[in-house]
């Protein structure tokens, strides 16, 4: 590779998980202490970086295609930008990637972007780099300070509390990609949500593959989880939102659940994953739940916090499902009434044991199966939204919308919340909802407490 011409713009890509686009953000804030500028909307960056996602199929293709594409632009434009790879796929496909890439520079794992301004001086003296390394929780340790970092104000915020998965469901790369699960000291975390709350932020979301994994040691010495933590941000107090995503349902615990119900500032809504409503299964997922325990926690949420919104993850045609098996997923929706949920074609990665199960379901069965949940996950999703008409909630104005004098926004259930009258980003208005969609409200402001 030839010596290239230091960069002085760049463009973070990301995609997958939101613990993603938190590191695309860490990235871009390593980049700015450099000097190097974010590029202007509509030019060609100097530096692209792929963060990218390896969670299902066609998540690597995407990145040569998207390096193709990066590459032919430019030198459309009389410059080829700097690539740099990141994320899961960078941990999963390194070696190949450079090997079938010669355009990409450097590629760096999701435990590693910490070395990203130490690699781009050896890409400028034309030096490829590699690093996959995962040294548990460097990279936090080089976090420029945030409050400098963030030039734009915004209301809500992401902090990666715990990273990293130990579960090994049969189907997922994560544990591959991000490895052991490690929790980021609670001394660091206080410290951070005290930037972002001094630098405008009202909202903070709590980040890790299993947050509710997450243990520390309080000021006091004492070992707390989750719970704990979220207590002791509950007192800045400017901070006037929680959140947290994703669980899992075997690291929950009643004191969690407590937190719902005497936590004003925790918001009423819960991200819990199942899969599958079989028990066959989720054993065969190595979820170690059964359908039923989910259930009767949700059980014990709903008593602590009944207004809670309930959210989920499925995925449908993993090796071997029936019929009978899948009907057990539809009935579990059923039985829940999900606020919202995400569902998913079960996709084979390599290196996972369900990938070379037996019985691997055709794309048609999947297809239909698919449509079938995601109609339930729909008709439920309305009626939630239905449910919620006359309820006068708060409701944190994140940005403008389409159209003058419109603005946009969450409810504490996540609803999507639009609204006219006078407002700013980051206040807090007090609104009735009036109307419900699919996937947002139509809101009537009552009262606005400046931001
Ligand atoms: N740690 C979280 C989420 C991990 S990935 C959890 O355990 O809940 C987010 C979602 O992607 C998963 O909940 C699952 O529904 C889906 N997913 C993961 N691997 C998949 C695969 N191989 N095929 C299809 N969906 C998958
Ligand atoms: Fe993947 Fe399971 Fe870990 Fe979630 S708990 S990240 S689905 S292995
Ligand atoms: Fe994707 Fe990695 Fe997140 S595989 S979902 S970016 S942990």
């Amino acid at each position: 590779m030839k010596p290239q011409t230091p960069p002085k713009t760049y463009r973070v890509k990301s995609f997958g998980c939101q613990m993603n686009v938190y590191d695309g953000e860490r990235m871009a804030e390593l980049l700015g202490e450099r000097g190097i500028e974010p590029a202007p909307e509509g030019e060609e960056a100097d530096l692209v970086v792929l963060n990218t996602c390896h969670i299902r199929e066609k998540a690597a293709e995407k990145v040569y295609s998207d390096i193709g594409r990066l590459t032919k632009a430019g030198r459309a434009a009389g410059k080829e930008p700097m690539i740099a790879v990141a994320g899961c796929v960078a941990q999963a496909e390194g070696e190949e990637i450079m090997a079938r890439a010669p355009a990409v520079s450097m590629v760096v794992g999701p435990q590693a972007y910490h070395r990203l301004p130490e690699m781009l001086g050896k890409a400028t003296r034309g030096e490829r780099a590699t690093d996959t390394d995962m040294p548990a929780i460097a990279k936090f340790d080089a976090l420029p300070s945030r409050d400098k970092a963030r030039k734009k104000r915004f209301p809500t915020a992401f902090l990666t509390v715990q990273e990293g998965c130990d579960k090994f469901c049969t189907y997922c790369v994560v544990p591959y990609t991000r490895g052991a699960e490690i929790s980021r000291p609670f001394a660091d975390l206080v410290d951070e949500a005290h930037r972002l709350v001094d630098a405008g932020v009202r909202e903070i979301t709590l980040l890790g593959q299993n947050v509710n994994a997450w243990s520390g040691e309080n000021a006091k010495g004492h070992t707390i989880g989750l719970d704990g933590l979220i207590r002791a941000l509950a007192k800045l107090p400017d901070l006037q939102r929680i959140r947290y995503t994703t669980s899992h349902p075997n690291d929950f615990t009643n004191g969690l659940v407590a937190c719902h119900a005497e936590v004003d500032k925790l918001m009423p809504y819960l991200h819990l994953p199942v899969q599958s409503g079989s028990d066959r299964v989720l054993k065969a997922m190595n979820r170690q739940h059964t359908a039923d325990q989910y259930l009767r926690l949700l059980e014990q949420m709903r008593a602590a916090r009944p207004d809670i919104a309930l959210s989920g993850d499925f995925i449908v045609g993993f090796p071997g499902e029936t019929e009978a098996e899948f009907d057990a997923t539809l009935s579990l929706v059923d039985e829940v009434g999900y606020a919202q949920a995400y569902s998913f074609k079960y996709s084979p990665r390599p290196g996972t044991p369900a990938a070379t199960m037996g019985d691997q379901l055709p794309g048609e069965v999947m297809n239909e199966r698919l449509q079938r949940l995601q109609a339930s996950i729909n008709r439920d999703q309305l009626a939630f939204n239905q449910a919620s008409v006359g309820r006068t909630c708060d409701v944190l104005v994140e940005r403008r919308g389409k159209h003058e004098g419109q603005w946009l926004g969450k409810s504490p259930w996540l609803q999507s919340v639009w609204f006219e009258g006078a407002a700013e980003i980051g206040d807090m208005a007090q609104v009735t909802l009036a109307e419900a969609g699919p996937n947002s409200m139509r809101g009537e402001v009552r009262e606005r407490a400046p931001a």
